[in-house]
């Protein structure tokens, strides 16, 4: 059993402690958020994450897991410290690491002499030694550790890791660390913190450019008359290739792949590399968006205003609340700008929510959302879309066109029903003229 310290209780913050004191170890976790503490302090999770309730409930009935306000306090009882905060990204692309900044001025004087401090938030290369320099201390080691979590399934892949890496210039203190693990069945690798800090990086950068390059074959198929569920089904089957992360969809969002992308361009621009391969799967990235716009507004009849939209999905992707770079919220921005009337559903947005785009109404159904609608269109890949029934769905809407974004549709059902139906990377997709002027 190891005394632990967590400092931040978000996504990575939270699951990290929760998943140690189900490990066995000894977890203060600070929180800056009076709100979210209350609701800790209370056994809620302030976040949506599948399982976390029960091991946030079983931990502080075990009382091996303890919130506070007290980043000092924290400090002072820890024999490893995780840093756990947001690192937002920069205005130059570049990671913004002030809330790392801050949580190490106001831990480290308490710190214990011999205690290691593990950066668990993705941070740039080099910010292992950043840390080091600024806590100022020859007594206290430094470790990168970085997270490999999926939104909505963090607890899962903590307690079922691919591999845990851990890297430090110091070989005591990533030993120390790989050892809170010794209860997780994974491959441990230990390696510098440059190189540990750069595979955060390069994971997050890979999975970026095979969903591009999904998408980029899906608009490919779309153009020469092939089914891109097939053949995406096919290549994945190569085990040098593997199935996962070859889905078409209206693009990938969320609080990392974008950000992680960007920063890995702009951390090689500054050593003087252009990472090209990375800089295209932005760029598809963008321009698959922009195709999803082009073919609703071609569904629209080549004209968005005044044409009732029903968008289902808001969240980047299925099973999180998450809005953020959310290509779903994008595209209701975009079909607003351009006058069209949107109502949204989203099984994780309460009806009723302002959402940061002006104008999109948020219902309280499929069919409510539905209801008068011109095109209807999938944008995230929930469950319960798959449930839609296409009767039902036609008897609310105006038009009879759907756009399937994320492949959770059964089109032979929906072709008998009546609608006019189209999927991304499905050759009725094509890129129709008007794209080009956009
Ligand atoms: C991602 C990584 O998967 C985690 O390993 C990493 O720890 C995390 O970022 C992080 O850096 O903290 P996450 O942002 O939760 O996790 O989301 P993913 O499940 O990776 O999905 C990212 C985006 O790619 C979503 O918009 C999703 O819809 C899209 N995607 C995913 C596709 O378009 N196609 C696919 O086949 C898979």
């Amino acid at each position: 059993m190891t005394s632990v310290a967590v400092i931040g209780a978000g996504y990575v913050g939270l699951t990290t402690a929760t998943c140690l004191a189900h490990l066995g170890h000894q977890v203060y976790c600070a929180e800056a958020s009076a709100q979210r503490l209350d609701l800790l302090c209370a056994g809620i999770s302030p976040i949506r994450e599948l399982g976390i309730d029960e091991l946030l409930r079983d931990g502080l009935a075990s009382g091996r897991l303890v919130f506070g306000r007290d980043n000092a306090q924290a400090a002072r009882s820890a024999e490893i410290l995780f840093l756990c905060v947001p690192t937002p990204q920069g205005d130059d692309g570049h990671a913004d690491m002030s809330f790392v900044e801050a949580a190490v001025s106001a831990v480290s004087a308490s710190l214990a002499s011999g205690t290691v401090v593990v950066n668990k938030s993705t941070v740039p290369v080099g910010s292992a030694q950043r840390v080091m320099d600024l806590i100022g201390r020859d007594d206290v080691s430094v470790v990168s550790n970085p997270e490999f979590l999926r939104e909505g399934n963090a607890v899962y892949d903590f307690l079922n890791p691919d591999r845990i890496v851990v890297g430090s210039d110091d070989r005591w203190a990533a030993m120390r660390v790989a050892q809170l693990y010794s209860g997780l069945r994974a491959p441990v690798l230990i390696t510098t913190a440059r190189s540990a800090e750069t595979i955060k990086y390069a994971s997050n950068s890979f999975l970026a450019v095979k969903a591009s390059f999904a998408n980029t074959i899906a608009a490919f198929c779309e153009e020469v008359g092939a089914e891109s569920d097939d053949v995406l089904r096919a290549v994945g089957m190569d085990r040098r290739i593997g199935a996962q992360f070859l889905q078409p969809g209206p693009g990938w969002g969320g609080s990392c792949l974008p950000k992680d992308t960007k920063a890995l361009v702009a951390m090689g621009e500054d050593a003087g590399y252009d990472v090209a391969l990375v800089r295209a799967a932005i760029a598809v990235n963008d321009a698959q968006y922009r195709r999803v716009l082009a073919r609703v507004t071609a569904m629209a009849g080549g004209c968005l205003q005044g044409r009732k939209v029903a968008l289902l999905g808001l969240t980047f992707k299925a099973n999180t609340d998450d809005l953020r770079d959310s290509p779903a919220l994008m595209l209701a921005a975009s079909l607003c700008a351009a006058g069209a009337v949107v109502r949204a559903y989203d099984p994780a947005v309460a009806a009723g929510s302002v959402l940061p785009v002006g104008g999109c109404e948020v219902a309280r159904s499929v069919y409510e959302a539905a209801t008068g609608a011109d095109v209807a269109v999938v944008a995230t890949e929930w469950e319960e879309f798959s449930r839609i029934e296409p009767e039902r769905l036609a008897l609310a809407m105006a038009g009879s066109k759907v756009l399937d974004t994320r492949a959770v549709l059964d089109r032979g059902a929906f072709v008998a029903a009546g609608f006019r139906f189209a999927a991304i990377g499905s050759p009725g997709c094509a890129t129709p003229e008007l794209e080009l002027a956009l």
